[in-house]
């Protein structure tokens, strides 16, 4: 498959790993680079711009294919360093950049002076177009389906992805809700020039997450989500259990960010994805889960992708068209 996203990123397949915190790490995004995709170190996984540095050098010890690193600039109280991250990340060479959170404005200029690719995930279309406006190569585009922050809109992708295409030039990546060829090949048909998943490349075999999330992620369905963080206008989907659901109680008694600041703490997310606690804290997934039923090798699930789209599109969709159509399952 050839589209304009594979062609400007240099990248086999039309398929992208987003950031993932505390799952983006080199072991996965080497996998995802040797099976022809693009996938991302999360900057901020690493505690210090000196250790993403390294995990950079560990990932090209296992490839020597393209990847990038994702740098999510959210929020803080206390923020990370960004400068210093996103100097790590031009001084390591490398060549693709994926930001999200928020506008990369003061980011952009220094990452297209060192010559770095930089594909802006967001969530509307006005975020997309302003992200267009200032010189960003290509934007994802994240629908409410997705796991982490689908901001605040609700519009899913359906709608978001061609509401998108209709007024961009750039090359969009329809990212949240999907986990397989028919995403795949709809998204292309919405006018998409590839895919971001996040929750289905948590579930493959090189994922660092412990089993037993993964396991939860095939068991569950597209309906065990719970989006927390509604009243702080800072929503994020993420997986349903009891600290999310305490969390959600909480918030509709109207509290502050300090009542639930406890619950919702990244170490106690960390720890669900380290040990296996999946009611240690919260942790992101999305609606896409409930199409999720194995736990592949990203080569395994890559090929599959792009083999049953193929199939799709020249046996399924063409017989609906032409002096052969007819009736199809
Ligand atoms: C565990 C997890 C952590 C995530 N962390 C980040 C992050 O730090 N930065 C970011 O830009 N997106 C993050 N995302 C969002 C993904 O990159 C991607 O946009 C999203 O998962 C797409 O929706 P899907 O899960 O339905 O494929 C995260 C997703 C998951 C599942």
């Amino acid at each position: 498959m050839r589209t304009r996203f594979t062609e400007i990123f240099g990248v086999e397949h039309p398929i992208v790993q987003g950031g993932m915190m505390w799952v983006g790490r080199a072991e996965l995004v080497a996998a995802v680079a040797e099976a022809g995709a693009l996938g991302f170190i999360t900057a901020l996984t690493q505690p210090t711009p000196e250790d993403l540095v390294r995990e950079i050098a560990r990932t090209r010890e296992l490839t020597d294919k393209p990847f990038g690193v994702n740098l999510t600039i959210l929020p803080s109280i206390d923020p990370p360093p960004y400068a210093e991250y996103r100097q790590a990340v031009i001084d390591s060479g490398i060549e693709i950049v994926e930001t999200a959170g928020a506008n990369p404005v003061d980011h952009l200029p220094h990452f297209k002076d060192a010559g770095i690719k930089v594909i802006h995930k967001c969530t509307s279309v006005r975020h997309a177009v302003k992200a267009e406006r200032i010189g960003v190569d290509a934007v994802s585009i994240d629908g409410f389906e997705c796991a982490g922050h689908p901001g605040e809109d609700d519009v899913a992708g359906l709608v978001l992805i061609p509401a998108a295409t209709r007024v961009l030039d750039i090359p969009v990546i329809a990212s949240g809700g999907i986990a397989d060829a028919r995403g795949l090949v709809a998204a292309l048909a919405l006018g998409a020039d590839a895919v971001n998943m996040g929750t289905r490349f948590m579930c493959t075999v090189e994922s660092p997450v412990a089993q037993s999330v993964k396991a939860q992620i095939v068991a569950n369905t597209e309906r065990d989500t719970e989006l927390i963080f509604r009243t702080l206008r800072n929503t994020a989907r993420v997986a349903a259990n009891a600290v999310s659901e305490e969390v959600v109680e909480i918030e509709s008694r109207g509290a502050e960010f300090s009542d639930i600041a406890h619950l919702v703490a990244g170490a106690r997310g960390r720890k669900v994805f380290e040990d296996g606690d999946l009611d240690a804290g919260i942790w992101s997934t999305g609606q896409s889960q409930g199409l999720i039923h194995d736990i592949p090798t990203v080569a395994e699930l890559v090929d599959r992708m792009v083999t049953e789209a193929e199939s799709i599109i020249t046996d399924r969709l063409s017989g609906f068209v032409g002096a052969g159509a007819g009736v199809r399952a």
